[in-house]
């Protein structure tokens, strides 16, 4: 295994000859120092069968399944698709997900640390991700800024969007948001954590699932410091031109590990729609989200 990582700061790191079946400890606990440290790992020369890329993952955590059956891969339902590709007529998993700010699960109660991405099928014109890294954007925030979000804390909820089911047709939209409301309520977390594995403050908001900001004892603040959050971090930008934001490119063969914790992530829009595949692998590391999480998982 060969760790090749971006000059200075930047964000990624490239890993050749991995081998998820004769990897040694070490070089597990390698590869995860770089997805905290470097954000983004791109394992080269994957190409997995989805029961390997499920192998792979169990590598570096427990796995989560996705809790939407919608989602699933047929044969390994740890596996969640994202696909426009119809199998035999049939459709395989969901088209179109994730194209908003957001971090993997961030309206869950218990957030897992690390995604695993194996593209399948890779467009030609618009490849690639957008990525935020959310302790750096907080580090680049005004000082005045930080003041006024100390101490508060965050709501976040997939209600914004949540996708309509194959099942949910003919149902009244009021009865899918209750049931929205009652399956994943909003979720609270303190709008700053410090980071587990690197220590860093990483400020936990996106523009797809957080949906208020509160102090301490539950009373709202008003929803133009959440926008000026936004603003701040480049998450309003559709020009995608805000220093904060990293252009990740991919291929085929590609495996991309990130940091669910630091980073917020958006599919890349595309005008003409492409065919795109691909596979996510999401697991928990040895560690909570934060060590302060209010909610027993
Ligand atoms: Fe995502």
């Amino acid at each position: 295994m060969e760790i090749k990582q971006q000059p200075g700061d930047a964000m990624g790191a490239t890993v050749e000859d991995f081998d998820h079946t004769t990897a040694s400890e070490a070089d597990i606990a390698a590869l995860k120092n770089t997805v905290y440290t470097k954000k983004i790992a791109i394992l080269k020369g994957q190409d997995l069968a989805p029961e390997q890329f499920l192998e792979l993952g169990k590598r570096l955590g427990r796995p989560e399944t996705y809790y939407e059956p919608m989602y699933k891969h047929p044969e390994v339902p740890e596996i969640f698709v994202s696909s426009n590709v119809p199998e035999n007529g049939k459709q395989i998993g969901v088209p179109k997900t994730g194209k908003f700010w957001h971090a993997d699960y961030q309206f869950m109660p218990n957030p897992f640390g690390i995604t695993l991405i194996h593209p399948q099928v890779v467009p030609e014109k618009n490849r690639g991700t957008y990525f935020i890294d959310m302790g750096r954007a907080y580090e680049r925030l005004p000082a005045d800024l930080k003041k006024e979000i100390a101490g508060t804390y965050c709501r976040h909820s997939v209600r914004k969007y949540f996708k309509i089911r194959p099942q949910d047709v003919y149902r009244p939209l009021s009865e899918i948001i209750d049931e929205v409301e009652r399956k994943t309520p909003a979720v609270r977390q303190p709008t700053t954590f410090t980071h587990p594995m690197t220590g860093e403050t990483v400020l936990y908001i996106s523009e797809g699932f957080t949906v208020g900001i509160e102090d301490e004892g539950g009373r709202p603040l008003d929803e133009e410091l959440l926008k000026r959050l936004f603003d701040a971090t480049g998450q309003l930008d559709e020009a995608f031109e805000h220093e904060n934001i990293h252009l990740q490119g991919f291929e085929k063969g590609d495996l991309l590990v990130w940091d669910n914790r630091s980073l917020i992530h958006r599919a890349r829009h595309t005008t003409t729609p492409e065919p795109t595949v691909s596979h996510r692998v999401t697991v928990h590391d040895e560690r909570r989200l934060h060590d302060g999480m209010e909610v027993a998982a």
